[in-house]
């Protein structure tokens, strides 16, 4: 006979699970996220189960499994290392109409547990036949493939309405979010930047409009002015929009600008953060913006306009005072302004620079450099947008991994 499949709704009803083993220890978390009352009858415990008792969380009799404990429950597991109490428990449950779960013998078992696994308001339960690393193997694919998008069809009746403003990571498709990319596989249209992972727009369907806010015409402000419009339009003529931006939305993005758009507009946003290229690129070769005894502080700088421009409100001094990390956005045409006033208020110009172009694409590379060299480095090497410039002493730490790597053989 197969197996009927159903999902018990246990908030607030009581579970005997009997036996304080590893079984039990697997199976009581997922009990109390379903909001069962679990009752605990075992004479030992593991450490696990006994902190869900100290928490409160499950009462536990601490003695032998007795006849009349299966009363007043919905459910029992009989999870003890005893074939014979497990039958007396399964006995007593059978007796009473009460569905039972025996660990050791599947065949003498009246319910399996499935193989289950979550992925937002979906559950997913695999039974194979009594072979539970089968049905687990094929539960990991399904909830793989709800999670990257794959399975989740557009035209689900829970489909997400309005704005999801979702920040696309730094360039490699693997950097977005898991939210991220399950509202992308839901859109109807999606706005990208020149920056966002745009080999995921090819796995959208062909009915799937994309807009390039790149290719948007007229000037700069315009253009982000175009870009609200289009949000909202398409939102009020019921499309669910993706606006997919590189990195983080709010990281130098005009995020929070397409934000206070739709909301003054009555369009639902949904903010979905990224993976900032801020703190991403550096790591992406091995740079880490902090390191104990190096850096207890990194500055992220917007370096759309120079130092001493009159629209610049950097307080470049300061920078160039504190020991920080400076991790330099849109920095490339302006770098020997940025490297003349870093070392004119206190960073020595042998100070160790790295600047990383297509960081976490195929073409990434790196140069490495110091405060002093670092423009005619850029020069010599044809560096361009986009980029990122690392100042400070966590660079050396990047060199030092990096040399460790080669002495040992592999790649850095
Ligand atoms: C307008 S800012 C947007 C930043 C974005 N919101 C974030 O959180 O990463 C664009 C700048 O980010 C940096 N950038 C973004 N992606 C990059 C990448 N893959 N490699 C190097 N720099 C990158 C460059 O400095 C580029 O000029």
């Amino acid at each position: 006979m197969q197996p009927y499949l159903v999902g018990l709704r246990l908030n607030g009803r009581r579970v005997l699970v009997v036996g304080g083993g590893r079984v039990a220890s697997r199976r009581v978390p997922a009990l109390l996220a379903a909001g069962a009352e679990v009752v605990l009858v075992a004479p030992e415990t593991t450490p696990a189960l006994d902190d869900l008792v100290s928490d409160g969380k499950i009462v536990w009799h601490r003695r032998p499994y007795e006849t009349g404990d299966c009363h007043g429950a919905w459910l029992v597991q009989a999870c003890s290392d005893s074939s014979k109490i497990n039958t007396a428990v399964a006995d007593e449950a059978e007796a009473a109409g009460i569905w039972c779960v025996r660990a050791d013998d599947a065949e003498a078992s009246a319910a399996w547990t499935p193989a289950s696994g979550q992925v937002g308001e979906i559950t997913v339960g695999v039974l194979a036949g009594g072979d539970p690393r089968r049905a687990a193997g094929i539960r990991d694919a399904v909830v793989d493939g709800l999670r990257d998008a794959t399975l989740e069809s557009r035209h689900s009746r829970h489909k997400p309405v309005g704005v999801a403003l979702v920040g696309g990571g730094p360039g490699d498709p693997g950097l977005i979010t898991v939210k991220g990319r399950q509202l992308l596989a839901q859109a109807d249209v999606v706005v990208t930047d020149r920056l966002a992972p745009r080999v995921l727009l090819d796995e959208l369907a062909a009915d799937v409009e994309i807009i390039d806010a790149a290719k948007i015409p007229y000037g700069r402000s315009v253009t982000q002015d175009r870009i609200n419009e289009y949000l909202v339009e398409h939102a009020r003529a019921g499309k669910f929009v993706v606006r997919l931006k590189g990195g983080d939305p709010f990281v130098f993005g005009r995020g929070a600008e397409e934000v206070l758009y739709c909301a003054r507009h009555g369009v639902p946003v949904t903010v979905v953060p990224g993976i900032t290229s801020a703190i991403s690129v550096p790591s992406a070769v091995g740079i880490p913006v902090t390191h104990r005894g190096v850096a207890q502080e990194f500055h992220v700088v917007s370096c759309h306009v120079a130092p001493g421009d009159p629209r610049s409100t950097v307080d470049w001094e300061a920078l160039g005072r504190s020991h920080g990390t400076l991790v330099l956005l849109m920095a490339v045409e302006r770098m020997a302004l940025i490297a003349e006033a870093l070392m004119r208020y206190g960073r020595a110009s042998d100070t160790p620079v790295a600047v990383i172009q297509d960081g976490t694409l195929p073409d990434q590379r790196a140069l490495m450099a110091t405060l002093g060299t670092v423009v005619e480095d850029m020069t010599a090497d044809g560096v361009r947008p986009p980029a990122i410039v690392v100042v400070g002493d966590v660079v050396q730490v990047a060199r030092e991994i990096n040399m460790i790597r080669a002495d040992m053989g592999r790649d850095p």
